[in-house]
């Protein structure tokens, strides 16, 4: 039995999209015509990244998301596949596939997203009733139609009524945007990722207020996390009890992008593998902070041993 819980994946539902990356040597100026240092396409969206962390750190994970045909779908299914992610939850939509320009400033290390979303018709809660619960062991939303979202973790829940306690699946959500419609999704997740840009749009100024204020909106016992950039990241477990971590920056920024999706992937891996909140806010921190000294994710499992 235990050999089977853990042969159970992680599934991660939200957006994947395609990044097309300009790497810059310097931000350029506004109606100016400059080239880039190097240009690649990747495959983006929150969930959709961190697929590729939690596989690349040996969590087996499966990705639930809505994808249009064409060569960008192509691409994306190539790259699923060379990632080891199980793509076969995906919900074929009509039209154009999100895409996102990316200037990736190599003298900062910053990134600047320009995002179109194609108004692809997103994952609903008739297609997630379809899923096989009993494959995962860990379900994490990238908050985004948060009414359709609802449905989906209240049928988990309902599932985790009906198994043996071994046997019921985390949930975990992160609300990124500050977007009023995502924060219903607070009370509904074991595991609450929420950003610094939400924790400052409902008014708390430091991650310990964020901290305080915000566990009203959660279920009881629930684990509250919340990533600060450079101040690293604070969490509250179930009980309330406050923890923080400090941020490793690499010696050189040098690519930001997915580095939230990175954090929270590589808390989730070592959470969903039995470890303590405070051992999984620090691996989060260190291999986030890693994944910042070099571009793209392909170096994540040597971060993950330095
Ligand atoms: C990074 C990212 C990119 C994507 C954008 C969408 O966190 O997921 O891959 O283009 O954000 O908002």
């Amino acid at each position: 039995m235990a050999r089977r819980e853990e042969q159970k994946k992680i599934l991660c539902v939200g957006l994947v999209c395609l990044d097309i990356i300009s790497v810059v040597e310097e931000f350029p100026r506004e109606d100016s015509d400059s080239r880039c240092l190097s240009q690649r396409w990747q495959r983006g969206g929150n969930a959709s990244n961190s697929c590729t962390v939690l596989s690349l750190l040996g969590s087996p994970c499966a990705f639930m998301g809505s994808l249009c045909a064409g060569p960008v779908a192509s691409f994306i299914l190539e790259d699923f596949q060379k990632f080891r992610v199980d793509a076969s939850l995906l919900r074929k939509r009509g039209g154009a596939a999100p895409t996102s320009i990316v200037i990736s400033n190599h003298g900062t290390g910053s990134r600047t997203i320009v995002h179109a979303n194609s108004n692809i018709a997103e994952v609903t809660s008739e297609d997630f009733d379809a899923v096989d619960l009993s494959a995962f062991k860990w379900i994490h939303w990238e908050g985004r139609n948060a009414d359709e979202q609802v449905k989906m973790m209240a049928r988990v829940e309902r599932h985790n009524q009906t198994v043996a306690p071994e046997q019921r699946i985390v949930v975990s959500v992160e609300i990124e945007k500050p977007r009023e419609e995502l924060y219903r999704l607070f009370p509904c997740a074991d595991v609450v990722f929420a950003s610094k840009d939400v924790a400052r749009h409902l008014g708390f100024g430091t991650p310990a207020d964020a901290l305080r204020g915000l566990r009203p909106r959660l279920r009881p016992g629930a684990v509250l996390i919340c990533a600060w950039a450079e101040q690293g990241a604070d969490a509250a477990d179930g009980d309330g009890t406050p923890l923080h971590s400090d941020a490793f920056p690499p010696e050189r920024l040098l690519d930001t992008l997915g580095a939230g999706d990175t954090f929270n992937a590589a808390v989730i891996h070592r959470l969903a593998g039995g470890a303590p909140l405070r051992e999984a806010l620090t691996f989060g921190c260190k291999v986030a902070g890693a994944k910042c000294g070099f571009h793209g994710y392909d170096d994540i499992a040597r971060a993950a041993l330095d």
